[in-house]
């Protein structure tokens, strides 16, 4: 497992609205709240691991009219920046979003209640991709362990009890999503499954096209298609954070690109971890029209 020398787990998150985060985001929370968005910004919005990556890669490629090239130009996180987050390494979303042409393609792991208001005045278009909690849970401890800013997360069956109780960066995933589901009728917001795109990634690559109002050629589904699946984007830099070093994001300890499939819990969730998982997660999904599949 991990050094002993990290810190104790709880001393990485502070608290915004009553959500962990991260503290040096929430130092620069004050910029966040005040963002200004231009109506013509797009928002992808995820709980973090749910294929946000992917998702913004298929964005771009929609934006660059199937332009693969010139995509692999610019690493993702300088292309689609991430607005909350603010690190030691220079990484500021909100001052990589002032400093970037429009239209901009923003990415957020923030819950709808969050989201700053200024994205709901100006009617900006807002894509929520979400994925059901098992497989999310496994991709969430691989990167717990592969980023050196995280602490340490125990095993894997003290994770998974740490995200049922909302003990993670971004807190309760039940909340999360359901925050985002009861958003769906808004016609600002789109709603996606991992899930989905894995079974027909043509149907949900239409979908995006149709939302962001764009023509949907065969030919440039074709190319986006092939650009953003799971092998292309593992071999492709400027999508796999290999780029980044070693002591932000350790790729031997996990890659970045770990598995990009649906199903993966199975290999990790004993019998009685997965029933106590089932049980929870009836009690916090209860009422909610909101079904995920775990298997496709
Ligand atoms: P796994 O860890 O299960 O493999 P995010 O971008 O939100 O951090 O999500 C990362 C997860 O999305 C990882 O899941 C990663 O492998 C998966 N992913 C990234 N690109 C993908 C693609 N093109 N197809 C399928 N899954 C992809």
């Amino acid at each position: 497992m991990m050094s002993s020398s990290k810190p104790a787990y709880k001393d990485y998150f502070g608290r915004i609205g009553g959500m962990p985060l991260y503290k040096k985001f929430i130092k620069c929370w004050h910029n966040v709240e005040k963002f200004e968005a231009k109506p013509d910004d797009v928002v992808i919005v995820t709980y973090p691991k749910s294929g946000t990556t992917w998702v913004s890669e298929i964005i771009c490629m929609i934006y660059t009219n199937g332009d693969a090239e010139k995509c692999k130009q610019e690493v993702i996180f300088n292309r689609v920046p991430y607005l909350e987050c603010s690190t030691d390494h220079s990484m500021n979303g909100v001052k990589q979003l002032k400093e970037i042409a429009s239209p901009r393609i923003v990415k957020t792991h923030l819950p709808a209640e969050l989201l700053p208001v200024s994205f709901w005045e100006k009617n900006c278009k807002i894509i929520y991709l979400s994925r059901n909690a098992k497989d999310l849970v496994v991709s969430y401890y691989f990167f717990f362990l592969m980023v050196t800013a995280n602490p340490d997360p125990g095993s894997f069956q003290d994770f998974v009890e740490k995200f049922m109780n909302g003990e993670v960066p971004y807190g309760s995933w039940y909340e999360h999503t359901k925050s985002w589901w009861e958003k769906r009728k808004n016609p600002q917001v789109l709603f996606l499954f991992y899930e989905d795109m894995k079974e027909n990634i043509r149907k949900e690559v239409m979908k995006l096209l149709q939302f962001l109002g764009r023509e949907a050629s065969d030919e440039l589904v074709d190319k986006i298609i092939k650009h953003t699946s799971f092998e292309e984007m593992k071999n492709n830099p400027s999508t796999n954070y290999t780029t980044l070093p070693d002591k932000i994001m350790n790729q031997k300890v996990s890659p970045f690109m770990r598995k990009g499939i649906v199903g993966d819990w199975k290999n990790y969730f004993t019998v009685a971890l997965n029933e106590k998982f089932d049980k929870h997660y009836e009690e916090q999904m209860k009422g909610s029209t909101l079904k995920f599949r775990t298997e496709v």
